[in-house]
């Protein structure tokens, strides 16, 4: 079994070397405030390979390209629109991917043979200085995935992504071990290549945020179907995920505070509040396999903004693997 190196404190000479990493074309997991990013150089097709190898990934799934500030949205994009551009500038650092037409730059390799690019600037002062350290190096951006294996709950936590990944990684991949995510749910990802922006995944960036800073009606990924191939289609753990119904002995179960414990059931989380029901649900579904629990059930949160967010991953995870 080979393992990758973990680093527990991000010092600068720490970044360096991740950075020297990825421009060797070695894989790099890092923090986001999102959730854990697996990173490799995107302008090489062998280091993009060794992502989808590592997380069991079919090929045509395109990856996001994260880049240190919005200056590099020229180098991966073409002809940008305005209101993308309005939403970087308020957005960006943070939990908001957009997805614009590509320039020559993306290849096939990262934006899975698509005409467009998925780019984002990440909220994390690790994930900013590896960003920053790799492009001194040359390395325009870095693509990375949620660094789980295909169809898993994706990491929030360094140890969370050495239980998914290290036996896939080599010996001269690197874990970066930034603390816990602060968003917990993966960042929205708007559609930014028509008139009007489009919400292809719900995330803490909402609906109400985007026509807000557009002055454009948003539509949503709910309002239409689907594009085939685009999106993972569950974030699923190993339990079976059973929602809105009530929990029976054994089970295990995922609430707001107010709701009470059944007796016999196994509380996974509380959150007081969406922001903190975002923050440690995937880490509470983990802490439900490794207890070994068959069923986990969870109340949905009821709201718009990030509860929306939730529900999505949450129905998700329920249609099963
Ligand atoms: O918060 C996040 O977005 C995290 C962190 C690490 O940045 N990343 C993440 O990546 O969730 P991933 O690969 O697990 O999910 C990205 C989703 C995939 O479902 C992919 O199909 C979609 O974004 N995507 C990427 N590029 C796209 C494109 N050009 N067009 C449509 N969908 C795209
Ligand atoms: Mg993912």
């Amino acid at each position: 079994m080979s393992t990758g190196q973990f680093v527990s404190r991000c010092t600068a000479d720490a970044m360096t070397s991740a950075a020297a990493s990825i421009k060797d074309g070695n894989l790099v997991a890092f923090p986001t405030e999102t959730v854990y990013g697996l990173g490799a150089d995107a302008s090489s097709a062998n280091a993009v390979a060794k992502i989808y190898a590592a997380k069991g990934r079919p090929a045509d799934h395109p990856l996001i390209v994260h880049i240190a500030s919005m200056d590099g949205i020229g180098y991966w994009a073409d002809e940008i629109s305005e209101y993308a551009i309005a939403l970087a500038r308020t957005f960006w650092p943070g939990p908001m991917t957009l997805i614009c037409k590509r320039s020559p730059e993306a290849k096939d390799f990262v934006t899975g043979g698509q005409d467009t690019v998925g780019l984002r600037v990440p909220d994390h002062v690790v994930a900013l200085a590896l960003l920053e350290a790799a492009k001194q190096m040359g390395v325009h951006g870095i693509a990375a995935p949620s660094a789980n294996r295909f169809g898993h709950v994706s990491p929030t936590k360094a140890d969370a992504v050495r239980e998914e990944l290290d036996q896939y990684l080599s010996a001269d991949d690197i874990i970066l071990d930034g603390g816990p995510s602060q968003v917990g749910v993966e960042s929205t990802i708007i559609d930014c290549t028509g008139n009007d922006p489009h919400i292809l995944r719900p995330g803490a960036i909402t609906q109400a945020m985007i026509e807000e800073v557009t002055g454009l009606k948003v539509t949503d990924a709910q309002s239409e179907t689907r594009v085939s191939g685009s999106l993972e289609n569950h974030y699923a753990p190993q339990a079976m995920v059973v929602l809105d119904t009530t929990p029976q002995s054994g089970d295990g179960y995922i609430a707001m505070i107010d709701k009470p414990t059944p007796a016999g059931v196994i509380r996974l989380a509380s959150p007081q509040s969406i922001d903190e029901y975002a923050r440690i649900l995937y880490a509470s579904l983990r802490e439900g396999d490794s207890q070994k629990l068959t069923r986990i059930y969870i109340d949905q949160p009821a709201g718009d903004g990030l509860a929306i967010a939730i529900c999505d991953r949450l129905q998700r995870a329920a249609r099963g693997r």
